[in-house]
């Protein structure tokens, strides 16, 4: 039988309350309660990255994570990096600029943890950031556009 529990928490900065299934994962309850639609499905067990949203500044896998740790945390999700009228953020744009999407399933994710990598503020080399890009798969295979539109948005921010 399934039990629900009321969640309070903060959400592309605007504070949210849902009653949610104690069973259900944090991909589930953005997609289904929130209407989170760029909150990828893919593997489900933690493998792909597809399902990214950073939690109090962090990137983790949402599929892996219970909705109901999501209670008086900072969520953020692609869908709060647009400006207020809708305006792209400078990494959604980089990644258009680049070429960095193809079929745009493992996108989402990809941008959240470069906005992780993105507001850390540090410089990092090409090898480091295929390391911290490394949890994503991208079953169109476009790294290396991906890792320029990642670059290119972290040497504009840091004014190089
Ligand atoms: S769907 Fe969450 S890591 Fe693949
Ligand atoms: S663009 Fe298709 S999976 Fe990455």
């Amino acid at each position: 039988m399934a039990q629900y529990q009321l969640i309070k928490f903060t959400l592309n900065g605007k504070p949210v309350e849902k009653y949610i299934d104690v069973r259900a994962s944090l991909t589930d309850v953005l997609r289904n309660e929130f209407s989170l639609t760029s909150v990828k499905k893919g593997c489900e067990v933690g493998e792909c990255g597809a399902c990214n949203v950073l939690i109090d500044g962090e990137c983790y896998n949402s599929c892996i994570f219970l909705g109901v740790w999501a209670n008086g945390k900072n969520i953020r999700t692609l869908e709060g990096l647009l400006g207020s009228n809708g305006e792209l953020s400078d990494i959604q744009q980089a990644f258009i600029d680049e070429t960095a999407v193809q079929c745009g399933f493992c996108t989402p994710g990809f941008i959240m943890t470069a906005v992780e990598i993105l507001e850390s503020g540090k410089e990092y080399s090409e090898e480091e950031l295929r390391k911290l890009l490394s949890g994503h798969l991208c079953r169109c295979t476009g790294y290396e556009n991906i890792l320029r539109a990642v670059t290119k948005t972290m040497k504009a921010r840091l004014g190089k």
